[in-house]
């Protein structure tokens, strides 16, 4: 059985197919991302109206370059597993129109997919030995939550930020630091570079409340970056620091929560979306915990294999799919309902 995959809900179009063979084993036959950072990167952030069209152009290319790779043809394909939010409205309702309209030509079913959902279950895509129960830690420019999976479809939700993502606060630092966008990569880079111990200190933030919450770390980092902005002319190694001491907030802060779910729910660890690519962030999750598992980078950015793998582990339960819609918000709490696992 074959079964496509298609991401759209921001500012990377994916597309993949994953064969379900006779054992009920999943198998990445393909994939192909086309990301749009460089048309975004000049307005210093993701522009909804321009992903959209670009979503709208990249689609058709992409799929018929899987084809290509693969020798399949559309009436190879038995289902296709479609983001569905959360994520910008109009580059959802770009990938959902596509898949009904590869549907209209094939009568292909189209089955809804979250995208939360879908980078929680890579890591079970690479590793095989991986069961629920496990925490899941989902730190994307997006997102930035802590799941609880009981088992697929039923998910809880233990953490989430209740303003900005942790990738939203590296590369809105980033910019006030004059990095570009994204930033976040960039940012860390410079931090890495950093050799020496930190003068500054930013406030370790939300410890009190149950949340993520980063948007107070945002106007602190402002007035850091403004203090300095004088003597950071000419000194690599000042910027460094900065960004060292920037970098361990905000790693600070995601590893205080982890640790605390930790602590009240001792079993493996998943870490996914692009913040998860962090070097510190890395390390400190590793020391923190043994079993943690963090699935290939190329699976931890957006990607059509992911949701292409979701929709293959709901169709082997036997899930009803809920109904075809789009939804710019969408906790995968909510999930259990819509799978009628309640
Ligand atoms: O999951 P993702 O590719 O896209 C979504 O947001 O859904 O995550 C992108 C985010 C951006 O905010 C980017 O700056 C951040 O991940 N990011 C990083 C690193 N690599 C990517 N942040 C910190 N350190 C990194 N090495
Ligand atoms: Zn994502």
């Amino acid at each position: 059985m074959l079964v496509l995959g298609i991401e759209s809900s921001c500012d990377e179009t994916g597309l993949a197919i994953i064969e379900i063979d006779d054992c009920g084993a999943s198998v990445l036959r393909v994939e192909v991302l086309s990301s749009q950072v460089e048309l975004h990167e000049r307005y210093g952030g993701v522009v909804p109206e321009l992903a959209s069209r670009e979503h709208l152009r990249n689609l058709p290319i992409l799929f018929e370059q899987l084809l290509e790779l693969t020798g399949y043809t559309l009436g190879d394909i038995d289902a296709i597993g479609v983001t569905c939010g959360p994520g910008l409205k109009g580059c959802l309702l770009v990938g959902v129109t596509f898949a009904l309209g590869l549907s209209g030509a094939s009568s292909v079913p189209v089955l809804p997919v979250n995208h939360i959902e879908g980078h929680i279950l890579s890591a079970q895509m690479h590793y095989s030995e991986l069961q629920a129960p496990y925490l899941a830690l989902v730190v994307s420019g997006g997102h930035t939550e802590i799941i609880l999976v009981e088992e697929v479809g039923r998910y809880r939700c233990i953490c989430r930020t209740q303003d900005d993502a942790a990738g939203e606060a590296f590369d809105k630092s980033a910019n006030l630091m004059g990095l570009g966008y994204p930033g976040g990569v960039r940012l860390a880079n410079l931090a890495d570079s950093f050799q020496g111990t930190s003068e500054f200190s930013l406030p370790r933030v939300a410890r009190e409340i149950e949340s993520f919450s980063f948007s107070g770390l945002k106007t602190a980092v402002s007035l850091l970056i403004k203090k300095h902005a004088q003597d950071c002319v000419n000194d690599q190694e000042l910027i460094s620091e900065i960004a060292w001491t920037i970098q361990d907030a905000i790693v600070d802060a995601i590893v205080y929560k982890t640790s605390k779910a930790l602590s009240s729910h001792n079993i493996p660890l998943v870490v996914c979306g692009g913040v998860s690519a962090n070097e510190q962030l890395r390390n400190r999750l590793k020391a923190l915990h043994e079993d943690v598992y963090f699935p290939p980078l190329k699976h931890c950015v957006d990607n059509g294999a992911m949701i292409a793998y979701a929709a293959a582990c709901h169709l082997q339960l036997g899930h009803e799919f809920g109904k075809l819609d789009i939804h710019s918000r969408w906790p995968v709490e909510s999930l259990e309902s819509f799978y009628g696992l309640s």
